[in-house]
């Protein structure tokens, strides 16, 4: 029989690989659609939607098929969503985790049954795989910026979201036939088209996780493979005492060579997030940040103030409630166009780049004292 290692591809049909070329054509055809799209989307050409959770406004909607469709961002869901008074959004469970700027008003949080309390400033982190319900015990609006690790979940195979409970507001879609179990309870629904939407726990994703659970690990570890079986120990503990609010007024403020900045999460702040960092920062009147580039994905939401950025060069204006996405390796500096008010915005970036060997600043310029 012929051995293996001496087999040649010129002794047998060879197929040609047109996977180098699908790939390139992908990264053109990407950066084309990244180019397509305006680094700042105003706020009021964002309709609101209702979701299961919700009222939302999406600024970059994750899933692999809407990447590059409304923002030049593909990291990131990036979201603005209301609680009205004395409302909630639904229950429900993902394995993405998930941060909330609250920009105003003040609620709580139920995170596996245990209540978080937040007020406008905070960082809610809502860490992997958590069930967890936004709720509002105030007279007045929530309001909150919100991004999620949705997409890359969609990419490693393990995007799921478990629908426990939909908000009080929640409608079907429209001429849809609401699905009830023997109890009366709302189950999901049908579409016109005839298809099934079910809503509820995962049965079996909750048995594979409560399996997880009972593991826990014992005893030393003697060899590379009890390092895995205590990690899956150690990750379960993590996430039952991660820490869920960030008090946004018990963060420092720093002077940096970009700005003046106060990060609410960061590697070296303990927080349910793994994925992002957080910051604020400020622009005095008629100031700038320093210039920068990095390869990860950043957003900003405009808080205070009106002023523009420069993004390879070009100009781009923004005002309050607006949302100013950075690509990739995009140099960036941010100017505050009036001179008597300071500029504020709530910035976000990706931290999967630096786990990737992508992490850190390339600091061009300081900024102007
Ligand atoms: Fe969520
Ligand atoms: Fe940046």
């Amino acid at each position: 029989m012929e051995k293996q290692s001496e087999r040649r591809p010129e002794s047998e049909p060879v197929i040609y690989a047109r996977s180098s070329e699908e790939s390139w054509l992908r990264e053109q055809k990407n950066k084309q659609k990244r180019a397509a799209i305006p680094h700042v989307k105003k706020d009021k050409d964002v309709p609101w939607e209702q979701s299961a959770q919700a009222y939302r406004k999406h600024f970059a909607h994750g899933g692999l098929g809407n990447r590059y469709s409304l923002a030049p961002i593909g990291s990131m869901t990036v979201a603005k969503q209301l609680l009205p008074p004395l409302g909630k959004g639904g229950k429900h469970r993902h394995y993405n985790e998930a941060l909330l700027y609250i920009v105003e008003g003040e609620g709580y949080e139920m995170h596996d049954g245990v209540k978080y309390p937040f007020a406008a400033g905070d960082l809610v982190c809502v860490p992997t795989y958590c069930i967890h319900q936004h709720c509002n015990d105030s007279k007045n609006w929530v309001n909150v910026f919100y991004c999620t690790g949705y997409d890359f979940c969609d990419f490693l195979g393990i995007q799921s979201t478990e629908q426990i409970e939909m908000h009080p507001n929640y409608r079907p879609p429209e001429n849809s036939q609401i699905l009830k179990d023997q109890k009366g309870q709302v189950v999901g629904y049908k579409t016109p088209e005839g298809l099934e939407i079910r809503f509820g726990l995962n049965e079996e994703l909750q048995l594979l996780m409560d399996a997880k659970k009972s593991g826990q690990f014992q005893g030393e570890v003697r060899n590379n493979y009890d390092f895995y079986v205590r990690t899956l120990s150690e990750q379960i503990r993590w996430r039952q005492s991660a820490i869920r609010i960030i008090k946004g007024n018990e963060r420092p403020w720093e002077d940096t060579r970009m700005g003046r900045i106060k990060y609410l999460s960061h590697p070296n702040t303990n927080s349910g997030l793994l994925l992002f960092d957080t910051f604020i920062q400020e622009l005095p009147p008629g100031g700038a940040s320093g210039k920068h580039r990095h390869v990860s994905e950043e957003v900003h939401l405009i808080l205070e103030g009106r002023g523009y950025d420069f993004h390879d060069g070009v100009r781009w204006d923004w005002d309050k409630d607006d949302v100013v996405f950075m690509p990739v390796n995009t140099v960036h500096q941010h100017f505050n166009a009036d001179t008597r008010n300071p500029a504020r915005f709530v910035s976000v970036q990706s931290r999967l780049y630096h786990y990737m060997g992508h992490g850190g600043f390339e600091h061009m310029e300081d900024a102007p004292k």
